[in-house]
């Protein structure tokens, strides 16, 4: 059965969008694309059905990741069930999650970038209001804890 992955920030328009391209990519190259359901939504609603921010989304195509497609929605709460992993950019992402988390619930919410295996690097900071380097920044958390995330699931599923 495929693992499903839900990527969570705050505006859906930065960084989660940037963590769930990152992360189709590193399954396309491995050939797992069949294996993961990945998704990514964030925490406030400012921003529903909204394209990418432009400066993340040339972040992203740097790389050659191609996130334009993605418009963004808000957390709801059947994610907590359609939902194996759901994956916070920083606390306030994690504590607002856990908040809305259904008792019943079997999902597993944790912080991504501790899945990068840097104790010291917490979370992917907000790059709303920094410059091109914040968000380029952004690509290179997501890639690290991604590639560690995968791993992570990898091993879980006993492949
Ligand atoms: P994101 O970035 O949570 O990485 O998508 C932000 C986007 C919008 C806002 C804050 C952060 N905002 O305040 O509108």
């Amino acid at each position: 059965m495929a693992v499903r992955v839900l990527f969570v920030c705050l505006g859906n328009i930065c960084r989660s969008p940037t963590a769930e391209g990152v992360f189709r990519a590193l399954i396309r190259e491995a050939g797992l694309e069949d294996e993961y359901v990945v998704d990514s939504a964030g925490t406030g609603s400012w921003h529903i059905g909204q394209s990418p921010d432009a400066r993340a989304a040339a972040a992203c195509s740097r790389h050659g990741i191609d996130i334009s497609a993605h418009r963004a929605r808000q957390v709801r709460a059947e994610d907590f069930e359609n939902f194996d992993w759901i994956l916070a950019c920083d606390e306030e992402n994690l504590a607002d999650l856990n908040r809305m988390k259904p008792a019943a619930s079997r999902a597993r919410t944790a912080l991504l970038m501790p899945f990068a295996g840097n104790p010291a690097d917490r979370v992917v900071p907000d790059p709303y209001y920094g410059g091109a380097a914040d968000f380029e920044s952004t690509v290179h958390r997501a890639q690290h804890a991604c590639r560690g995330l995968l791993a992570a699931l990898q091993k879980a599923r006993g492949v």
